[in-house]
Formats: structure tokens, C-alpha cells, sequence
């Protein structure tokens, strides 16, 4: 049987992995869940370590990971979040970052003519190098002649791979987005594995723009856009900019995914929302939307269509929460896509351990 391993986390994390569950429960897919609620930042005041090796073997048995978010205003550094999010995603070596970006419903549109505002298109972020690589160093620290660097790294195993990936998931069109005139060396990498990625699908439109035109046609023409292939650090900006056409950070889901491995690590695109945190606001769809993700990575992509067709319904309806211009809490607005797929009020399970969803109820 296959496990699912869960990560509520922090803040609105374990809020939004409540209904998250009760949707992958309703879908009888018969997984068994395994929930690692002891990764949170409470664990690492107390210890000074965010994942041990027991958590990432848990994880890496699993046959997909579901995280809720993870953070806390007490921990000022990147220490916590770096020793979660990128341990995870460098141990599972989940190079691609696919996060989807659909328009639910017109009126969460910030765009005024509705044959632009059609967004649904896909941001294929490159997941383990770019700015993020975490290599780099300082010097003179707290003098007039200070200096900090932070290695922009790029490798050809690592462009070619996404760029790969990119094209193996387009409908109609890959837009690879660098800045390949300012960015000098790792620009000419790029365009040297997508001329090859290129060649190897004629049948795929491909196109190229500098990450500032990037923004600027994504924020005036979205609907142009099918998959954009691009960096780590332009696809973490690039993502928030398609999201918040979308109608918003909370509805919108991402996938961590190695296809070579099959591994898979499913995550709400916002973070743990301290500001939100506790008061029973937060939006659950980006978690919901997450569990469809996770549906078809299982192989369950009617499922996945299934979740998605009860999300348009929700947000059809106006049963959502106040980010989206409705009233309903976290929990009822979970149940609301519950009811649309044909099933009770949810429990929000987040705390029980180890059962198989779909067999008990
Ligand atoms: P955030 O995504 O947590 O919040 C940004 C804004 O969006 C806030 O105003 C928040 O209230 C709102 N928001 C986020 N999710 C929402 C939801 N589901 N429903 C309604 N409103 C929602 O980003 P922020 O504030 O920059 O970071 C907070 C903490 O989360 C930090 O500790 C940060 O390091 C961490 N973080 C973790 C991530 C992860 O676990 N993948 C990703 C981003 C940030
Ligand atoms: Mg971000």
C-alpha cells in the first residue's frame, strides 16, 4: 500500500493540511498516511535541528510527501525553513518545481478584459540550483568595504534536465525565461541546452524572454502563456506574479518532482502566515489543489480531476474564504469542495497517525 508522508509545519501549515486530508481521504485512493507532526519550529527551538535522518527515511519511503508550510516569526534567520524546505528538496533531489496557475473563476481576475484574464499556464521552476544554491561567502562583515556573494549556480545535468521536463508536460507552447544578456555565463548554458531541448520537440511552439518582459507580458497578456521554463530564483517571483492573477497565494499549488526517481514532495505555494495563523481565515484550496497534484503524480489523475472540478464549484458558488471575497473559515470551506465531491464534512485530520485513507470512513 502506498504511504503518503505529512508535513503540516508551521503557522496556517497544519490549518490548510486539515481539509487537505479530508479531500484525499474522500478520494479512496486507498493510501495510508504517515504524519511527521514533529517538524515544526517548536521542535527546532527545542533542539537546535530541523529534520533528523529518521524523518527524511520516513519521507523518502513514502510514495509522495504533502506539506503545509513551514516558519515562525521567532526564528528571525533562513536557518529553519532552509533546513526543512531545501533539505527536503535536495535529499529528494526534486529538481523540477511545477506549480500551475489557473484562473478558478472570472471574478478573481485583477484584469479587466476577460479574453486576457484566462490564466492557465504552468511555471516549470528549476528546484536545487540558480541563487539558491546556497554556495557563497562574505568578507570585511560591518565595514564601509564589506562584500557578500551568493553563487549563481547552473550545470548542465541540472538546465537540461527541467528544460526537458518542461516539454514533456506542454500543451501547446514552452517560453524560456533568463536573462541571458545580463547574466552572462550561466545565460549562454541555458541557451545552449534549450536549443537542444528544442530541436529534440519540433512539434512544441518554443519562445525566449528576458525575465523583465516576462513580467511585464505575464501581468497584461497571462492567457499567452502555457508552460514558462526558468531559473530558480525567476520561477519563485515569476510563480507569486501568476498565483496572484489567479486570485491569490492561497489557492495556489505546487509539485516538487524528480521524474527519474518518482519521487514527489506536494506543497501549497504560501508560507505559514503568522499574521493569519490561528484565526481560522485561511484559504485551503493551495492545499487542496496540492492533494489533486499528488492524486495524479499516484496515477489518479481522474481523481485529480475529480478535486478540481469540486474546487471551480466551490469558487462557482462564492464558498470560499475571505481572500477570495467569501465568508467561510478554513474548515467550511473545506467542507464546501467536500460536499461538491459528494462527501461529509470533513474532520480535518491532521493529527492521526498512520491509517488508510478511504478504508475507515
Ligand atoms: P506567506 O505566504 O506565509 O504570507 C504572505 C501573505 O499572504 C500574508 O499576508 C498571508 O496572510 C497571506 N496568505 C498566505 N497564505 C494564505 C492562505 N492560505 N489564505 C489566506 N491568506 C494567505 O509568506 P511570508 O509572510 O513571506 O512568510 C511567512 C513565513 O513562512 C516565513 O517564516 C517564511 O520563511 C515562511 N515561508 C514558508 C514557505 C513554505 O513552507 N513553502 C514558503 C514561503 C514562506
Ligand atoms: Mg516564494
Amino acid at each position: 500500500m502506498t504511504t503518503v508522508a505529512v508535513i503540516p509545519g508551521d503557522g496556517i501549515g497544519p490549518e490548510v493540511v486539515g481539509p487537505a486530508l479530508d479531500v484525499l481521504d474522500a478520494l479512496g485512493l486507498g493510501v495510508r498516511t504517515d504524519v511527521l507532526d514533529h517538524v515544526n519550529a517548536r521542535t527546532y527551538l527545542r533542539t537546535g535541528a530541523a529534520m533528523t535522518g529518521d524523518d527524511l527515511d520516513r519521507v523518502r519511503r513514502s510514495g509522495a510527501t504533502l506539506l503545509g508550510a513551514v516558519g515562525d516569526p521567532r526564528l528571525s534567520g533562513t536557518g529553519y525553513v532552509r533546513g526543512v524546505l531545501t533539505t527536503l528538496r535536495a535529499e529528494l533531489d526534486v529538481y523540477v518545481n511545477y506549480r500551475p496557475a489557473r484562473l478558478w473563476h472570472d471574478r478573481l481576475s485583477p484584469l479587466r478584459d476577460p479574453a486576457r484574464r484566462a490564466v492557465d499556464c504552468v511555471i516549470v521552476r528549476e528546484n536545487t540550483e540558480g541563487l539558491y544554491s546556497g554556495i557563497g561567502g562574505g568578507s570585511r562583515a560591518g565595514t564601509p568595504h564589506e562584500i557578500a556573494i551568493d553563487v549563481d549556480l547552473n550545470t548542465r545535468r541540472g538546465v537540461s534536465r527541467v528544460l526537458e521536463f518542461a516539454f514533456s508536460v506542454a500543451r501547446r507552447s514552452v517560453c524560456l525565461v533568463d536573462k541571458a544578456n545580463a547574466v552572462r555565463n550561466g545565460g549562454r548554458l541555458w541557451q545552449r541546452c534549450w536549443s537542444e531541448a528544442v530541436a529534440r520537440y519540433p512539434h512544441v511552439e518554443a519562445s525566449h524572454l528576458y525575465v523583465d518582459t516576462a513580467a511585464m507580458r505575464l501581468a497584461t497578456d497571462p492567457a499567452a502563456f502555457d508552460v514558462i521554463v526558468t531559473s530558480n530564483s525567476y520561477g519563485d517571483i515569476l510563480s507569486d506574479l501568476a498565483a496572484a492573477l489567479a486570485g491569490g497565494i492561497g489557492m495556489a499549488a505546487s509539485a516538487n518532482l524528480n521524474p527519474a526517481t518518482g519521487q514527489g514532495l506536494f506543497e501549497p505555494v504560501h508560507g505559514s502566515a503568522p499574521d493569519i495563523a490561528g484565526t481560522g481565515t485561511a484559504n485551503p484550496l493551495g492545499a487542496i489543489l496540492s492533494v489533486a497534484l499528488l492524486a495524479e503524480h499516484l496515477g489518479r489523475a481522474e481523481e485529480a480531476d475529480a478535486v478540481r472540478r469540486a474546487v471551480a464549484a466551490a469558487v462557482a458558488a462564492g464558498r470560499v474564504t475571505a481572500d477570495l471575497g467569501g465568508s467561510l473559515s478554513t474548515g467550511e470551506a473545506g467542507g464546501a469542495v467536500l460536499a461538491e465531491l459528494g462527501q461529509p464534512a470533513g474532520r480535518a485530520r491532521t493529527r492521526r497517525r498512520n491509517h488508510r485513507l478511504g478504508e475507515d470512513g
